[in-house]
């Protein structure tokens, strides 16, 4: 049980994962390097002005690490054993969370011992972060693998003020319903001050299955949630769509090397006169077969030529352990030497796929050399990569095809919007972006540069920290 006396950190994050790539040498040496993710950059103002700590997992099992020092950052690492990989991570939060939270695309995995495991590791982090907390500090806790620790955080720290982002979609009531530990989950949930949402719609999700599976009661964004005491607490849950750093990133696609670069990628794929972009963790929420469908079919309708088109596909590799995902590969990597196979020359491959990761120079090179970038995620929290492709195109160039059911839509409305499940009309989507006119182009791309050097990460994480200060001095 920590000491509430003792002097601890102004403000406390919480993650599955640390900002940094831990790296176990063969001879058990333990070597680490910065993780630059999207999270690290939107609370650097805040880690930069406050005394901060983050408490999160290295990324290998087993790993056993003192806290370290990054950036001014004292970076907490929990451990975990190899079962608790498996169960926790790979199992609960990636076989039964994250299928259940993205309507079901797969079938999501029940099992009581990976129940088990979330628990224990969500104790594990909760206590972690509890001992780091400084009297009344800011705990913000991240993402569907910790959706227990707010509750547990109170009971251990009720000094605390504590905000939970969920980073994908809370799905419909229904959907929901079907989690055997509905109840916990959202007791669990239930302990945060703030809980904030990608989108309105997932805001509303919430507050409705509060109503039908708590005691909690719920006015507008407003939570009453009933106490031991018999005074009822004040919670609230609200959209904060979240962004990414986009006056740096579009700083980052004007410089020299990166331009040069895009122009040295276009070359190297002969000059084609359209290039389509797709960029995924390799997942089955990204309608990756989707896309390669439509554009498949394309050209094999004639409605795309195979010697002037090209569609460079990244696929970064992401939770190889997990069944749905090694199936996924194996499907998606078939369909790609299928087109190629029937539309390809010796000199021409239709769909260049990289099943590799990429440093942001590259990414940003490859989003300037692209004509059009498919975004068909069949559901997605946010979907940064549509935001990293408008950012990168200072030049006002560029057609973004986007998935209604990606929370960038929300925002993205002057996108050429799509339902990625209808295939003809994704089709013609696509036709229509690689034809479109420069003028037509230029008008919308200057209409979603303005939405996201507006919204930027920096003004998502305050935003949401005013909002808890807020939620905690009315409460
Ligand atoms: C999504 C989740 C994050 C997660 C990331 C990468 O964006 O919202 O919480 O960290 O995917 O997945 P991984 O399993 O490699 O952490």
């Amino acid at each position: 049980m920590p000491d509430p006396s003792q002097a601890g950190h102004q403000l406390v994050v919480v993650a599955n994962r640390l900002p940094i790539d831990v790296a176990v040498g063969e001879d058990r040496c333990v070597s680490w390097q910065r993780s630059p993710g999207g999270l690290v950059t939107a609370l650097r103002p805040v880690t930069e002005a406050t005394d901060a700590a983050w408490v999160g997992w290295g990324g290998a099992a087993d790993l056993e690490m003192e806290p370290l020092e990054v950036d001014g950052t004292r970076l907490v690492p929990v451990t975990l054993s190899t079962a608790e990989v498996v169960a926790y991570y790979e199992g609960f939060s990636n076989d039964t969370l994250w299928p259940l939270y993205h309507d079901v695309i797969a079938p999501p995995t029940f099992h009581r011992s990976w129940w088990d495991a979330y628990r224990t590791v969500n104790r594990r982090f909760a206590q972690t972060a509890a001992a780091q907390a400084a009297v009344g500090a800011t705990v913000w806790v991240h993402d569907y693998q910790l959706q227990l620790v707010p509750a547990l955080l109170r009971g251990l720290r009720p000094d605390l003020k504590i905000g939970f982002f969920l980073h994908i979609p809370f799905p419909a009531l229904e959907i929901f319903a079907q989690l055997p530990w509905r109840q916990q989950v959202l007791h669990g949930l239930l302990g945060a001050d703030l809980l904030g949402f990608q989108r309105a719609g997932g805001a509303q999700n919430f507050l409705q299955t509060v109503r039908k599976y708590t005691e909690a009661t719920t006015r507008g964004p407003v939570i009453e949630v009933p106490s031991a005491d018999g005074d009822p607490r004040r919670a609230r849950a609200s959209a904060f769509p979240i962004s990414i750093d986009s006056a740096a990133f579009s700083a980052r696609a004007r410089t020299d090397k990166v331009r040069d670069r895009a122009a040295t990628l276009r070359a190297e794929l002969g000059n084609p006169q359209v290039v389509l972009l797709g960029v995924d963790r390799l997942d089955y929420t990204k309608g990756i077969r989707h896309r390669l469908q439509a554009y498949g079919e394309l050209l094999d309708d004639g409605r795309l030529s195979p010697e002037r088109t090209v569609l460079v596909q990244v696929a970064s590799p992401s939770r190889e352990n997990v069944d749905a995902y090694v199936q996924l590969r194996d499907e998606v990597e078939l369909t790609v030497g299928r087109i190629n196979g029937s539309h390809g020359t010796v000199g021409h491959t239709p769909v260049q796929y990289l099943h590799q990761s990429f440093d942001a120079d590259e990414m940003a090179a490859l989003y300037l050399a692209a004509d059009v970038m498919l975004v068909t995620a069949l559901r997605d929290g946010m979907n940064l990569v549509a935001k990293e492709f408008v950012a990168a195109h200072f030049d006002d160039c560029g057609a973004l095809v986007l998935s209604e059911f990606a929370g960038a839509a929300d925002e993205l409305t002057s996108a050429l919007l799509v339902n990625p499940h209808d295939i003809d009309g994704l089709k013609d989507a696509i036709v229509t972006a690689a034809e479109m006119d420069g003028r037509q182009r230029r008008r919308r791309m200057r209409k979603l540069r303005r939405r996201v050097l507006t919204h930027d990460v920096q003004t998502w994480s305050a935003k949401f920290l005013d909002a808890l200060t807020e939620v905690r001095r009315t409460a």
